[in-house]
C-alpha cells in the first residue's frame, strides 16, 4: 500500500564531493519495504523541480523508523537534496515499484555501478536471512566512483574494477576476471546501474543461460503508472517502468544484448 508522508530529515552525510546520503525519520511505522523498491521525493522549495525525483530505498532501520537513500548529484533537484539540513522535511511517495525475486540457486552476483549500488544492501540482507552466498562486482571510471564497499563486505565478497586502475582491476565491470573466467559460478546475477553496463550484463547472462533481474532507472514523472514517460518495450508490451518495475527479468524485455 503507498503512503504519501512528511518525513524528517534526521542524518546527512557527505561521502565525497558528489555523493551523499540522506536520512529521513517516518512519521508512522513504516510499512514492509523489499529490495527494489524506491520512493518519489518532492522538491517543495527547490525551484525548477516541479516533478517528483525517484530514488531506490537504500537501508530501512526499524529501530529509528527510518529510510536512507544514497544520492549522486547529478542536477537541480539532486543539488537542492544535498543542501538539506536535519529537521527539514521531505514529502516522499513510497513504497513504490516491484522488487527483486529470490534465487533458485544459493550464490548470486550483483553488479553496480555508480548510484546503482543503492538496492544491493536492502537486498544483501534479505537474502542473508534465506543463506544465499553473495559476491559483489563494482565498477566505476576511477577510485572516487568506489564508495562504501565495506557496508558490503558484511554480506560477501566486494570485487571492483575501475577504468583507470587506480583500485580493483583496470577495466569495465563485465571485463572483471570473475565474470570473464567463471561467470557459471552463479546462479543469478541481479544488476543495476547505467544502460549500458546493464545490457552488458544481460547479454553474458544470457550467454551462459543464467538467470538475470536488471533494475531499470528510467527518466520518470508520476511514480504511479499515469503519465506513461518511463514506458520500457517488453516481450509482452509496452510496461511501466515505475509500476511493472523497476525490476524486469532480462528475457522479458526486448533489448538488443
Ligand atoms: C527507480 C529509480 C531509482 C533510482 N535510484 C537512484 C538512487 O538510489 N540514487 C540516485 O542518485 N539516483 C537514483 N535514480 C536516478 C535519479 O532519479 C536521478 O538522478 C534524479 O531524478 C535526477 O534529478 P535532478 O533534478 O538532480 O536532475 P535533472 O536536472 O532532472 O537531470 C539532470 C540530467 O540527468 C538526466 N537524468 C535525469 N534523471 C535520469 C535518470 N533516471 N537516468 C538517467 N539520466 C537522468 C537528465 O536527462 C538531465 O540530463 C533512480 C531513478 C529511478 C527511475
Ligand atoms: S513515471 Fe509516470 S507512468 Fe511511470
Amino acid at each position: 500500500m503507498k503512503r504519501i508522508e512528511d518525513f524528517t530529515v534526521i542524518g546527512h552525510h557527505w561521502l565525497n564531493y558528489e555523493n551523499f546520503l540522506i536520512e529521513l525519520e517516518a512519521p508512522e511505522e513504516l510499512p514492509d519495504i523489499r529490495a527494489g523498491n524506491f520512493a518519489e521525493v518532492l522538491l517543495k522549495n527547490s525551484p525548477g523541480t516541479f516533478l517528483r525525483r525517484p530514488f531506490s530505498i537504500f537501508e530501512v532501520d526499524k529501530e529509528k523508523n527510518s529510510l536512507t537513500f544514497y544520492i549522486k548529484v547529478i542536477g537541480k533537484g539532486t543539488r537542492y537534496l544535498g543542501k538539506l539540513r536535519k529537521g527539514e522535511k521531505l514529502n516522499i511517495i513510497y513504497p513504490l515499484g516491484n522488487a527483486f525475486s529470490n534465487p533458485y540457486h544459493d550464490k548470486v552476483l550483483m553488479v553496480g555501478g555508480g548510484s546503482g549500488i543503492a538496492p544491493f544492501v536492502l537486498l544483501g540482507r534479505q537474502l542473508r536471512e534465506k543463506g544465499i552466498r553473495m559476491t559483489f562486482l563494482f565498477g566505476g571510471r576511477e577510485k572516487d566512483n568506489i564508495l562504501m564497499t565495506e557496508r558490503f563486505e558484511e554480506f560477501g565478497k566486494v570485487f571492483v574494477t575501475t577504468e583507470d586502475g587506480s583500485v580493483g582491476e583496470k577495466g569495465l565491470v563485465t571485463q572483471h576476471s570473475i565474470l570473464a573466467k567463471r561467470p557459471l559460478e552463479y546462479g543469478m546475477i541481479y544488476t543495476c546501474g547505467p544502460d549500458p553496463m546493464m545490457k552488458a550484463i544481460a547479454h553474458i547472462a544470457k550467454q551462459h543461460q543464467i538467470p538475470c533481474e536488471v533494475s531499470l532507472e528510467n527518466t520518470m514523472a508520476c511514480g504511479i503508472g499515469a503519465c506513461l514517460c518511463c514506458i520500457v518495450e517488453t516481450n509482452t508490451g509496452n510496461k511501466c517502468v515505475c509500476t511493472d518495475g523497476p525490476v524486469f527479468n532480462v528475457n522479458d524485455l526486448t533489448w538488443q544484448t
